[in-house]
């Protein structure tokens, strides 16, 4: 086992690897942190001088960059040096549901996880702990460890979980004030010590209390059980949304009523026109998959209800878009705000958005997009990768606009579908008398100030209210 830890490598330079090594080498300037990709243009923009231009947008990661790049921070793609260099080797690649074979559409694909492992246990000359930072099922600790052993060679390797909590949009501020980091481990001698090593990178701004320690199987376990509990909470309040527009309940209040309640807590009761992100929906089917893998059906049933619940909220969302415009929408103009599956963030992984869309545009809508992040090739690439119908068809009826205005000019019907704060900023007022009558804003995250809009002139449709 590494006495002191120098060098740190990590393979993957996204989302997580990115932002999380950032945040390492800037709280440790005495780690030389070198983050590697096989993307080059990836790699590229981590690298450019235009902090604009780092490959992911994340409210305060250039600052942190811009302290850290050069000094002891570096990004290359020369990924078999970085890993010879290093005493820790982080493994941040993506871990995708599957699309093909056994567990199609289900398990999490595993195989950009294993070529690591070999690629590690290939080029590796000394001791090395490695470290899952990517979301893996549980046990998979034991499938790297074997194939980092496999080599033969006289090198001691130690995996450890480590899952990452960080929220997309929250990244930075996630990283310096954690709630808690996870390090599991083996539960001997060297496994102790491999743990510690970890411990003490987290420390330099952490305080020991949030540092909490495992055996291995729990860290991985608990980082899907997490994204299953929070996904969980959003499905329940979405549930009673739709109970509430039924009943003259409001979701909102419910959700301040309940949240007061301490054992229940106040965040995360956000009723949304559902989840997106590249996890909740990915991590959810790879537990359920597990669960039946064991033969627990009912388990695997009760969670697997958490992602129906979801796909059951974005199409009734579009539903209620199209009935409420008299029951049809073909040829109709409609503007879609939004389209990251949440604000501050340009990622549209997975992204409500993306569904309602297709739900709108297979009734012939003309949709005008506008999100203040998104790039125009991201939306088309979201619905071309549905295959429900052809490029040519996704670009003749969907348009994206680089001003929200022009979205709502002359639309019958504004849908609002991530948070972003400047829509409530907009002069709604203008968006009115721009608008076919009668004019329509669906609310997909309830951020308007819906009394405000009533008072123009705008019928609305809030979640969760009648
Ligand atoms: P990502 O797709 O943004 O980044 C993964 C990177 O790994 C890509 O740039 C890819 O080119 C690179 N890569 C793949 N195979 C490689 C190889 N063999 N060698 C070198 N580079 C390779 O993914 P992400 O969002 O950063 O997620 C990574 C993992 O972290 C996943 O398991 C995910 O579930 C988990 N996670 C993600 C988030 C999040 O907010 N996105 C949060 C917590 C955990
Ligand atoms: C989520 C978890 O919050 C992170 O802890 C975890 O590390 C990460 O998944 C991961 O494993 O990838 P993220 O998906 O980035 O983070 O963003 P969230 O803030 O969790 O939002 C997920 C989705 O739920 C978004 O579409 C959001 O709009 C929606 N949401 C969230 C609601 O609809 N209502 C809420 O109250 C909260």
């Amino acid at each position: 086992i590494p006495k002191k830890i120098k060098n740190i490598c990590c393979i993957g330079a996204g989302y997580v690897g990115g932002p999380t090594m950032a945040v390492i080498a800037q709280k440790c300037p005495e780690i030389k942190v070198t983050v590697v990709d096989i993307n080059e243009q990836r790699i590229a923009a981590w690298n450019d001088k235009i902090l604009d231009n780092l490959p992911i947008y994340e409210p305060g990661l250039s600052e942190v960059v811009k302290e850290a790049r050069g000094r002891n921070l570096f990004f290359s793609t020369d990924v078999d040096k970085a890993i010879v260099e290093a005493e820790m080797v982080f493994i941040s690649v993506n871990t995708p549901t599957k699309t093909y074979g056994v567990g199609k559409g289900m398990a999490a694909d595993l195989k950009y996880v294993e070529l690591c492992a070999r690629q590690i246990a290939k080029v590796s000359t000394s001791d090395k702990i490695v470290v899952e930072k990517s979301t893996l099922p549980v046990r998979t600790a034991q499938s790297i460890k074997t194939i980092l052993d496999a080599e033969g060679k006289d090198i001691q390797f130690k995996v450890l979980s480590n899952p990452e909590f960080l929220a997309e949009g929250t990244a930075i501020e996630d990283l310096h004030h954690a709630d808690r980091v996870l390090i599991g481990g083996d539960q001997d001698v060297d496994g102790l010590k491999a743990i510690q090593c970890l411990v003490e990178i987290y420390a330099h701004w952490l305080t020991k209390e949030r540092i909490l320690t495992t055996n291995v199987w729990s860290s991985e376990l608990s980082k899907l059980t997490a994204n299953a509990f929070l996904a969980q909470r959003v499905s329940s309040i979405n549930a009673i949304s739709a109970l509430c527009e039924h009943t003259g309940a409001n979701v909102d209040e419910i959700a301040n009523a309940i949240g007061a309640d301490s054992r229940i807590g106040s965040k995360f009761l956000k009723a949304s026109v559902g989840f997106g992100g590249s996890c909740f929906q990915k991590d959810i089917l790879n537990l359920v998959y597990i669960a039946r893998s064991y033969g627990l059906e009912e388990v695997a049933d009760y969670w697997n209800q958490v992602i129906i619940l979801n796909d059951y909220q974005k199409r009734r969302f579009a539903e209620t878009v199209v009935n409420t415009l008299f029951n049809t929408i073909s040829g109709k103009k409609i503007a879609v705000l939004g389209w990251a599956f949440k604000k501050d963030t340009n990622d549209t992984r997975e992204s409500a958005a993306i569904y309602v869309a297709d739900y709108l545009l297979n009734e012939q809508a003309e949709l005008m997009v506008y999100d203040p992040k998104v790039k125009p090739e991201q939306i088309y690439a979201d619905l071309d990768y549905l295959n429900t119908r052809s490029e040519e068809e996704n670009r003749r009826l969907l348009t994206v606009v680089t001003n929200p205005y022009e979205a709502m000019d002359d639309a019958h019907a504004v849908t609002i579908l991530t948070e972003w704060d400047e829509f409530k900023n907009y002069d709604w007022k203008k968006v009115y008398r721009g608008m076919k009558k009668p004019a329509f804003v669906f609310d997909g995250r309830n951020v308007l100030e819906n009394e405000l809009l009533k008072s123009i002139g705008f019928l609305t449709f809030n979640l969760g209210r009648s």
